[in-house]
């Protein structure tokens, strides 16, 4: 089908929108500055920090897990039983852990993932979110899902 298109320039900093492609919910955070440097620095408590296991499209590489680090675009099903995690950007304050950076939380049975959606260790999900084939049109402000 038809690629999704999704306006990006309204999203504000820190903001997650969501957006249906395929009958799967797809989400795209524009990351702050803070929510980006909170994915250094934690590989050893994450399962699979380069994503070797293939969630993603070849292009995307990096801790971040995007084309541009500022917006996230990830499928917004956890890897476990298919349950849709929420969106906690910030972290600690909810009970979660002390030291949890923020991300995606999957009330269902208690995986957690950062905010490049990388699961973290000792939780039932065994891989990654999916980050789904995208790009950007050449106006920089509209992506392109699939
Ligand atoms: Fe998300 Fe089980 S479905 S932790």
């Amino acid at each position: 089908g038809a690629p999704r298109r999704v306006d990006i320039s309204k999203i504000d900093s820190g903001q997650r929108i969501t957006v249906e492609w395929r009958g799967k919910p797809v989400w795209v955070v524009r990351r702050t500055p803070e929510m980006l440097e909170n994915l250094e620095g934690i590989s050893d408590r994450l399962e699979d920090p380069e994503s070797k296991e293939p969630q993603q499209p070849s292009y995307i590489e990096g801790h971040a897990r995007s084309i541009k680090p500022e917006f996230l675009v990830v499928v917004g099903i956890c890897t476990h039983l298919g349950c849709s995690p929420s969106f906690r950007p910030t972290e600690g304050a909810e009970g979660l852990g002390d030291d949890w950076p923020g991300g995606f939380f999957c009330a269902c049975h208690g995986s957690k993932f950062d905010l490049a959606g990388r699961v973290f260790t000792g939780v039932p999900a065994p891989t990654n979110l999916e980050v789904p084939p995208y790009r950007y049109e050449d106006d920089g402000q509209t992506i392109a899902i699939g």
